[in-house]
């Protein structure tokens, strides 16, 4: 089949303001749109910018707001988004993310709000020698934000963060915060109370549940932030 790629374009030493530019590509219906972006690299227009590196919904580079819905443009199908013969499939950039060129855009700020929530493990008993023992109920409370890629499709669904606190730490750094807050071995809330009990930590979110629609590793997003709100909670009650 054929489809047409609507590309938002922005090279910074020619353009002034972003562009859309279409190319026609031959593809299969069982492609991905990460495939259909390679073709236009190779054969069309080697200036093209995006990211990828795994392929396969690892690494999370190669997020893109695609037909409006953030995605991996490798986990995309061509046939997902391009019914019939002809389809037009848009393609822009990652939104809340200042973008550098093409459909890259700037994770900095991004990867500060991670860096923030402190995203690594906080021994509750640093001393003790030997294994630190978990049962396997305790590893599964933490299972499902384990998945997380860093891929911001989470943080550039957020309504919060586009239209009304873009200082809102967002979603992905939440769920990070998750993965070692509800780790039975990690000192837990106490060390990261500063970032998330912040009016820019966890209390901006709203449950509009885009950020769990768009997940690429089906993470519960605002299951977990709603979690980390009641976990503050219950902290600062018994601190009391
Ligand atoms: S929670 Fe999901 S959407 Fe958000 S950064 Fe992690 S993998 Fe991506
Ligand atoms: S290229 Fe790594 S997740 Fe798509």
């Amino acid at each position: 089949m054929n489809i047409t790629l609507k590309i938002k374009r922005y090279q910074p030493e020619e353009d002034r303001e972003s562009r859309f530019q279409d190319f026609k590509v031959p593809i299969e219906p069982t492609d991905r749109l990460l495939d259909a972006l390679m073709f236009v690299k190779r054969n069309l227009d080697g200036t093209l910018c995006f990211r990828k590196s795994c392929a396969h919904g690892v690494c999370g580079s190669d997020a893109m707001t695609i037909n409006g819905v953030e995605r991996l443009a490798c986990k995309t199908l061509v046939q997902d988004v391009a019914e019939k013969e002809d389809a037009v499939v848009t393609i822009e950039p990652l939104r809340s993310l200042p973008v550098q060129r093409d459909l890259m855009v700037d994770y900095t700020h991004f990867f500060e709000t991670y860096r923030i929530v402190k995203p690594f493990l906080i021994p509750v008993q640093k001393t003790k020698r030997g294994e630190n023992i978990q049962t396997p109920e305790q590893r599964k409370k933490f299972d499902d934000p384990t998945k997380c890629i860093l891929c911001a499709s989470c943080y550039a669904a957020c309504p919060v963060v586009a239209e009304k606190d873009p200082e809102f730490i967002g979603p992905a750094a939440v769920v990070q915060a998750a993965r070692f807050v509800f780790d039975s071995r990690d000192e837990g809330i106490g060390p990261r109370l500063e970032v998330l009990d912040d009016p820019h930590g966890v209390w901006p979110c709203e449950n509009h549940f885009n950020c769990t629609r768009v997940c690429p590793r089906g993470i519960k997003v605002t299951k977990n932030i709603n979690l980390v709100k009641r976990t503050i909670k219950d902290f600062k009650e018994q601190s009391d």
